[in-house]
């Protein structure tokens, strides 16, 4: 579907699984890579070659929310609104995201730069109210942060303070 590289690994990941069904996740993130979303004929094309309904493919898809289904903006912005979050203050972080990019949720700025969804829990409670911006976790947002952190990658750079280490993880010896 997306050439020869593609298509070999596709076939690694199918046989990494006992059930071609274990690698319907692995297989839309490499459409994803490919395609920056996950279309609707990928969807098909990857129930055809797991032996899927492309309903499966679609129920996935559409659950996740690290599966786009339409193309964005260079920088996706994806809050997350699950409880730690909205108890420190996420409501606030987002209404200034659209106040100041001119968008609402689900929407991509006129130039094409930002694209603004709310996510649920990523997973760094901790840290919370926590927006992550492409695959970066930006944590311990207010308004200053967030205003800083957006005219920073308006300007193609990276904040000062961030982005931060993401998931704190527990390693067990
Ligand atoms: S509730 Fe926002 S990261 Fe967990």
């Amino acid at each position: 579907m997306y050439g020869e590289d593609f298509e070999r690994k596709v076939n690694e990941i199918v046989a990494s699984y006992p059930q071609p069904r274990g690698a319907v996740m692995p297989i839309l993130h490499l459409v994803q890579e490919k395609a920056d979303f996950v279309p609707l004929e990928a969807e098909v094309w990857v129930a055809d070659r797991l032996g899927l309904t492309p309903s499966f493919v679609h129920g996935i898809v559409t659950f996740y929310t690290m599966y786009r289904t339409s193309r964005c903006g260079d920088y996706l912005l994806q809050l997350c609104t699950t409880v730690s979050c909205m108890l420190r203050g996420c409501d606030s972080v987002l209404d200034h995201i659209k106040n100041k990019l001119q968008i609402e949720v689900g929407e991509t700025t006129a130039d094409g730069k930002f694209t603004l969804v709310t996510v649920e829990c990523l997973g760094s409670c901790g840290t919370a109210p926590v927006l992550q911006v492409n695959d970066d976790y930006y944590e311990d947002m207010d308004i200053e942060r967030t205003d800083k952190l957006l005219d920073a990658l308006g300007r193609g750079q990276r904040p000062e303070f961030g982005p931060g280490p993401g998931p704190r993880r527990v390693v067990v010896e």
